[in-house]
């Protein structure tokens, strides 16, 4: 390995805060599960954030809202796991996902029947109880636990927490990676204190010094005439934190990674050599335009096989997705793609369980 501890020096120059309260939370989760002999699944969800500032005025984001990682655990919930949910603060969450996805907002749904009361409008009051319903049963049933982050330090220092805390639960611990964590960060000594000028203001510096007090201290460089018109980011690479997960925090849970590409030419050709680099054991690949109703499961046996849900919620036919491979069609119009996805993956997971050698701790 060419850098076996570059993550541990991410680590210890990216701090993060309140991983403490998180850790405690996950311990117990995680000890009371496997007490009760129950499988445990981690569910990573949403885009990470890369802040430009210490004082975080101004962040680079990506597009992923975390529907995937939220249907999902969802699905894992109903096949008897226990869910560790780690997902971007704001981001789409299990059950409550169904109100957000079809934009219902509170005025849509309560309606005033005297000063102090509300009542649930008729067309989405069965809808509203049965999605409380699961979530509330999901809750006081202590089989769902959040987690939550926004940057990219958060969510790994998160991440590998909660899977060094899986460790002791051998095959049967599940790691299910459909986050969007970035690739590219600013580290934390590069990161200025304050919000970024947008006009050199500080009339006791000349621009020279202004630009090389700014550009020492920071990621950023602002290329003259004066004043700043323009500045230019460097981004340093995220370390690959799926090689210390499958090597070192998680060496026996079952991993499943997400593969997202928007050129159809490479998606297979990547997600294969995903697998084969960190030799997990299994890429899910999707490709942004078709990720709602089509993945292909990648695995070290190289027996690709597609997995595709009807086109319901409003699919153009300009999204129909170039890929034209074998597919295991869904006849039901309303199936979500997730519930197809899961229950491939939980068989999976038996397997791995089953497998002799296998570290399964219950
Ligand atoms: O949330 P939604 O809007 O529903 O969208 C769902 C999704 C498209 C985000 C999800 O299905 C998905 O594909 N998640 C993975 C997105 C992604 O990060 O893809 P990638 O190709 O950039 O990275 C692939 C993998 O590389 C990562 O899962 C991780 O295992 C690995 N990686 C990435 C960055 C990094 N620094 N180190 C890594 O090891």
């Amino acid at each position: 390995m060419e850098n076996d501890f570059e993550d541990e020096a991410y680590f210890a120059q990216n701090p993060t805060s309140h991983l403490a309260k998180d850790e405690l939370a996950a311990d117990n989760f995680i000890k009371h599960h496997s007490q009760a002999g129950h499988r445990v699944a981690l569910v990573t969800s949403g885009g990470t954030t890369v802040p430009l500032e210490k004082h975080t005025v101004r962040y680079i984001d990506n597009f992923s809202v975390g529907s995937r990682g939220a249907a999902s655990a969802e699905y894992f919930l109903m096949q008897g796991y226990a869910v560790v949910f780690l997902h971007r603060e704001g981001s789409l969450t299990p059950f409550l996902r169904r109100f957000s996805q079809r934009n219902i907002s509170l005025p849509d749904v309560l309606v005033e029947t005297d000063q102090d009361t509300f009542r649930i409008s008729a067309e989405v009051k069965q809808e509203v109880q049965d999605t409380l319903k699961s979530y509330n049963r999901a809750r006081t049933s202590n089989m769902l636990l959040f987690i939550s982050f926004s940057t990219i330090s958060d969510y790994l220092h998160r991440l590998r927490t909660i899977a060094c805390l899986m460790q002791p639960l051998g095959s049967v611990g599940l790691i299910y990676l459909a986050a969007a964590p970035s690739d590219f960060f600013i580290p934390s000594d590069r990161l200025p204190d304050h919000k970024i000028q947008s006009r050199f203001t500080d009339k006791s510096l000349t621009s020279t010094e202004w630009l090389s007090q700014s550009s020492s201290q920071s990621g950023l460089r602002s290329t003259f005439p004066q004043p700043p018109s323009q500045f230019t980011l460097h981004l340093d690479p995220v370390p690959k934190f799926l090689k210390s997960l499958v090597e070192r925090w998680a060496r026996d849970a079952m991993i499943v990674s997400f593969k997202l590409e928007t050129d159809p030419d490479i998606l297979l050709h990547k997600a294969r050599h995903s697998i084969n680099t960190y030799r997990h054991h299994l890429v899910i690949g999707n490709m942004l335009v078709t990720r709602k109703w089509e993945v292909v499961f990648v695995s070290q046996q190289n027996d690709d096989r597609w997995i595709r849900a009807s086109k319901s919620g409003g699919w153009s036919e300009a999204d129909e997705s170039p890929l034209r491979i074998e597919a295991i069609p869904s006849t039901d119009p309303e199936q979500e793609l997730e519930s197809m996805i899961v229950p491939s993956v939980v068989q999976l997971h038996e397997e791995h369980m089953a497998r002799p050698g296998s570290c399964r701790k219950h």
